[in-house]
């Protein structure tokens, strides 16, 4: 059994604002990813000095505010979360942080904006809203990165459930996720592994 706790101790505390986040979140129960895989994404963030970067599933915001504090001078995240609520939430932590100017929040279901979006170049595309939508979101996304580009995913361990023997009990989301990681890791334009961070993060990248 590998000791997280010990990695917990090891760390840098997150800023006072993420941690307020995090406290926040879990008191009103809105779901993020966990703090690890924040760092995870703020490392690859500094790593790629990611410019350009494209988040479906925003809720609170604490992913958001994790990648918007490690962006380059002239970086930008376009977040898209059709919650009106949530996002309003996101977007004063972002302010209080001083880079709200950095963020685009866009209250609109990922699957049409993504058919109308034009953007290309993207450095990061990081996943995380319907489950049942990630095959058509990972289609949708894979032309809008660049060579190189990542695309980054989470749940792809659903609390450990994906390993399990499958059920006719399973959930939709829990069915949709097995199907996922088949096509994701199989993907021919990707490069791409699943890590054992968080719920499981899944990191691709564009070789095609
Ligand atoms: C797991 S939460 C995102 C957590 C966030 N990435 C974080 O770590 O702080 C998933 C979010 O996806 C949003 N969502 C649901 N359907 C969506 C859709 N069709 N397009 C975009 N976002 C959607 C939900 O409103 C919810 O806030």
């Amino acid at each position: 059994m590998r000791d997280l706790s010990y990695l917990t101790r090891l760390h840098r505390e997150p800023s006072p604002l993420l941690l307020e986040l995090e406290q926040q979140s879990t008191y009103d129960g809105i779901p993020s990813v966990d703090r690890a895989s924040g760092r995870l994404l703020s490392t690859l963030v500094h790593a790629m000095m990611a410019n350009r970067i494209l988040e479906i599933g925003t809720a609170y915001g604490y992913s958001t505010l994790w990648m918007a504090l490690a962006l380059p001078p002239a970086g930008h995240i376009w977040t898209i979360d059709p919650d009106v609520e949530r996002t309003a939430v996101a977007h004063a932590y972002l302010e209080r942080a001083g880079v709200a100017d950095k963020v685009d929040i866009i209250n609109q279901p990922a699957l049409e904006v993504l058919e109308m979006w034009s953007q290309r170049n993207i450095d990061i595309i990081f996943i995380d809203a319907e489950k049942t939508e990630y095959p058509a979101y990972l289609e949708l996304a894979i032309p809008m990165l660049k060579r190189s580009g990542l695309v980054v995913i989470d749940n792809l361990l659903w609390s450990g459930e994906a390993g399990a023997e499958p059920s006719s009990r399973d959930s939709a989301d829990l069915r949709a996720v097995r199907d996922f990681n088949k096509l994701f890791l199989h993907h021919p334009q990707l490069d791409a592994t699943i890590v054992p961070v968080g719920d499981g993060i899944g990191i691709g990248a564009r070789i095609e």
